[in-house]
């Protein structure tokens, strides 16, 4: 595994660590689910971008609309990333900002008796919004709940929450944490049935797989660029017909156009360059891939994914034969991470520990509040989480799984 993996020989895991260079510190990044390392074709298009001579956009000279230029290749990139129409996508700090900015918009559309439904899979930044605008709006919030020993979402129980009135449900499309990744596709046809309209965290699950926002059925699908090799930008993608129903708070002068009307104030114009790279960046893990950037995007994400699976089931194995350790969440669809608790030691000891072995990892919520509360680890810290991305490779498993031996 630290050469290619067998299942796509195209896919080089050494010829992709090559790629980044904060690599060369020696550690073990195991933290890629709270953000990844960029290569070294996104710091460039950035500096490039800088470089070039940046002026805001609207402008009559040339480094405006070099600016100009830059936005709409990176609307262009995240298109091809998720599968989405240039057209719908909204760029903004993260997607914290950009959901609450969205719950804004769709919340002036609510009215009292009206529904909405979260799940306790999700991380908070899709939840507290719906909940909070729900509240001002006079909606009712209904939960989808989690079940715990396996970390699955089960559909069916949607039949129950789903309604006349339901006006959005809420769902990620992978748990940062647990790594579950729920059949959002048959959640999105309950709510499409009763009329709501479904918001897709795509947070986690982007970096991790091939997306498709139409099969998923997702109206509206967020992501954030620094999970996927990309700089600190959110990005919002739905169809440009929806986001046209929708009139979010906004200044006066500014862009009353779909998508600009959702940006506030000045873009990250360099940032976004970054975007795109980080887009081509992805299209090319698999170096054998083919055709279309999209096309390459689905088949290189394709192969990471096969890369990421393998390296988990490793590391799973390794972690499940360690009778001091808990692995939380079972469900055979999930993102390549590992949620866990070593008995004796508080999870930032842990952390702190395998940190002193050159193994990155988080301890805590991960922000994924509602399910650390269900999972009864609110008092204890949480839980420790590795997760893999597309440039880890075995040898950091080991070293986790080495670091944890050695913990006293
Ligand atoms: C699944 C998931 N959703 C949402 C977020 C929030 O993303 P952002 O930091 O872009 O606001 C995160 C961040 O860790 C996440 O993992």
């Amino acid at each position: 595994m630290q050469g290619s993996s067998s299942s796509t020989p195209g896919y080089d895991v050494a010829s992709i660590r090559s790629r980044f260079p904060a690599l060369a510190d020696g550690f073990a990044y195991l933290d890629g689910a709270a953000g990844t390392l960029v290569p070294a074709s996104v710091i460039e298009a950035i500096t490039a971008a800088h470089r070039s001579g940046l002026g805001n956009v609207g402008g009559a000279f040339p480094a405006s609309r070099r600016s100009g230029d830059i936005v709409a290749e990176a609307r262009r990139a995240v298109a091809d990333l998720v599968g989405g129409d240039p057209g719908g996508v909204v760029f903004g700090p993260n997607m914290t900002t950009l959901t609450y900015r969205m719950s804004q918009a769709l919340a002036k559309t609510w009215r009292g008796g009206d529904v909405v439904v979260v799940s306790r899979l999700d991380h908070d930044a899709n939840v507290r919004p719906w909940v909070q605008a729900a509240e001002r709006a006079g909606v009712e919030v209904r939960w989808a709940e989690v079940e715990l020993a396996t970390g699955e979402l089960p559909v069916a129980q949607y039949d129950e929450l789903i309604g006349e009135g339901t006006r959005l449900v809420a769902v990620s499309a992978a748990s940062n944490c647990i790594g579950t990744r729920p059949d959002v596709a048959a959640i999105a046809a309950r709510a499409h049935a009763a009329g709501a309209l479904v918001y897709v965290d795509g947070v986690h699950a982007t970096p991790h797989g091939p997306v498709d926002v139409v099969a998923l059925g997702a109206d509206f699908y967020v992501t954030s660029a620094y999970k996927w090799a990309g700089p600190h930008i959110g990005a919002l993608v739905a169809s440009p017909a929806l986001l046209e129903e929708l009139h979010p708070d906004k200044l006066a002068p500014s862009s009353d156009l779909v998508p600009g009307r959702f940006e506030w104030g000045t873009s990250s114009f360099a940032d976004l360059a970054g975007v795109t790279a980080a887009v081509e960046h992805l299209a090319n893990l698999d170096a054998s891939a083919q055709g279309s950037r999209r096309e390459r995007v689905l088949a290189s994400m394709a192969a990471s994914e096969r890369h990421e699976l393998t390296l988990l089931a490793e590391l799973l194995e390794g972690l499940e034969a360690m009778a001091v350790v808990t692995t939380y969440g079972k469900a055979p669809r999930r993102a390549a991470t590992a949620f866990f608790n070593v008995a004796g030691h508080s999870p930032g000891q842990v952390a702190e520990h395998l940190a002193a072995c050159g193994v990155n990892v988080w301890n805590g919520d991960n922000y994924a509040y509602e399910l650390t509360r269900a999972l009864g680890l609110r008092q204890t810290g949480g839980a420790v989480r590795a997760g893999l991305v597309h440039y880890s490779d075995r040898s950091d498993v080991q070293r986790l799984l080495e670091g944890l031996d050695s913990l006293a």
